[in-house]
């Protein structure tokens, strides 16, 4: 029946419509049914002004339920953000979607608002450049910015924080906070699961007042490379004392022999004097290495403005060898396999890094071996991941000598300060272990790059590539 009347009035299904219509002819069929009962109608005209009224009332109830049902989808719309025209017969039903219209507007401002603030908030917390996590009561990462996600991973929202760091000290800290025991903790840990990373860690908890669900907020700060480089430092200072007090204590022993029981003796104070010549000699030049070293470190910033012919710098440095590469009985070559122009550098600094190679080519040869020295340009300076060379061409000056084949793991450290060969240590070969780091110092600084190469079969290949312009 109620199917039938929606139908045919053309009324949504789910309409209330038909319940209406019955519940307001509840009251007219009770009077019709009294007057029935008390004779003051007949049964037959009682039931004929019941329909009638039914009928009234579906036709009094008919506007409305439109009206109604006009205003349900007009409202469904809104929700859904599709523009609709404000159509109402009613003046009622139009002021009623006039005020939620408005709502709905005064809703979407503010949404847009906050949403627009969470966007600019969130931008501003990615330009922070260490990482910040916050934690809700459970210790759990609710919100982190770029730096963080990028040391840690992109996933580690809604993550555990003792899943996350498993550092015993840094969980504790993070539960004294949570439990509320603290309201910050400042500390250092090193995180085993992220490279053995040392990190400096701030955390504290956030005032009652602000009503989010993070309770706590971490920032991380990398300590790793300042530490190191404290290491590094020290770890110099240590090996430039011990390198400076062997030779001293070399001489101060020879002075108290020379004074004592050789005072007399003619012989032995020419030997010990030549020792002590020697000894005087490899600290001044070891001091003449460090000074240059932290001259080097001081001027990064120094421009390069040379035009430097590399021709010219190879003819002073095989020079200044010559009398070396004679004692040593070798013989020096130098091939030209493309023609290669004038760079910009620094002369000096350029002589620096030639001189130190070929000094290191003489001295480490074999003897009656030849060391060459190959030039060309190349369009692009190799370098690993990370590594900081210029882009554009660049010249490449390999410098080769024969000898003992450098294993994998010298390779990898020759250019620390003071690292020498354990070999070389033993063959009593003088050095200070300082010219390659020297060298690569100003190779570094020239964006330029040094590779090293070793067999035994081609020998020990110094590759020195360093661009054509500086930009
Ligand atoms: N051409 C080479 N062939 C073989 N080993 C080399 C060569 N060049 C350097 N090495 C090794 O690398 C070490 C470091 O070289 P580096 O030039 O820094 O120091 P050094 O030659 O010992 O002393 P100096 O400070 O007087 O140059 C050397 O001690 C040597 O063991
Ligand atoms: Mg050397």
């Amino acid at each position: 029946m109620k199917k039938y009347f929606k139908t045919l009035l053309n009324i949504e299904r789910d309409s209330q419509f038909s319940t209406r219509v019955i519940i307001l002819s509840i009251p007219s069929a009770v009077l019709f049914i009294m007057l029935a009962i008390f004779d003051l109608l007949s049964p037959w005209y009682a039931f004929t002004c019941y329909v009638i009224t039914i009928i009234f009332n579906m036709f009094s109830l008919l506007p409305i339920s439109y009206e109604l049902q006009a205003l349900r989808r007009y409202i469904y719309a809104l929700a859904n953000n599709e523009q609709r025209d404000i159509n109402f017969s009613e003046k009622d039903t139009m002021e009623i979607a006039e005020a939620i219209n408005s709502v709905h507007k005064m809703w979407t401002s503010k949404t847009d608002t906050l949403e627009a603030q969470a966007m600019s908030d969130a931008a501003v917390f990615d330009t922070l450049p260490d990482p910040i996590l916050m934690l809700d009561g459970e210790g759990n990462i609710t919100g982190s910015n770029l730096a963080a996600r990028q040391l840690l991973g992109s996933d580690i929202v809604s993550r555990s924080i003792d899943k996350v760091f498993t550092t015993n000290i840094f969980i504790s800290s993070v539960e004294k906070i949570l439990k509320n025991k603290s309201l910050s903790e400042n500390l250092v840990f090193q995180a085993p699961q992220y490279n053995n990373r040392r990190l400096y860690t701030h955390i504290t908890k956030l005032p009652a007042s602000s009503k989010g669900r993070a309770v706590a907020v971490i920032s991380l700060y990398d300590i790793s490379k300042a530490f190191s480089l404290e290491k590094m430092q020290s770890d110099f200072v240590a090996n430039a004392s011990h390198e400076l007090r062997t030779p001293l204590s070399v001489i101060s022993g020879f002075i108290e022999t020379l004074q004592t029981t050789a005072r007399d003796d003619e012989d032995a104070r020419d030997a010990f004097l030549g020792i002590m010549k020697e000894q005087a000699e490899y600290m001044s030049s070891l001091i003449e290495d460090l000074l240059s070293l932290s001259r080097l470190e001081m001027a990064q910033d120094k421009e390069l403005k040379d035009k430097v012919d590399i021709h010219e710098v190879l003819d002073d440095v095989t020079n200044a060898l010559k009398i070396k590469a004679f004692q040593h009985s070798v013989n020096i070559k130098i091939d030209e396999l493309t023609r290669i122009p004038k760079i910009t550098a620094d002369n000096q600094q350029i002589h620096q890094i030639l001189q130190n190679l070929l000094d290191n080519a003489i001295k480490y040869a074999t003897e009656n071996s030849e060391v060459t020295i190959e030039l060309k340009t190349v369009s692009a300076i190799p370098a690993r991941p990370g590594q900081n060379v210029a882009q554009g061409k660049a010249v490449s000056i390999a410098i080769n000598n024969k000898g003992q084949k450098i294993n994998k793991e010298d390779l990898a450290r020759l250019t620390e300060k003071f690292y020498r060969m354990q070999i070389h240590k033993d063959m009593k070969i003088k050095g200070t272990g300082l010219g390659l780091a020297i060298a690569k110092q100003i190779i570094l600084h020239h964006r330029g790059n040094l590779t090293v190469t070793s067999t035994t079969y081609k020998g020990n290949t110094f590759t020195v590539y360093l661009p054509i312009k500086q930009k």
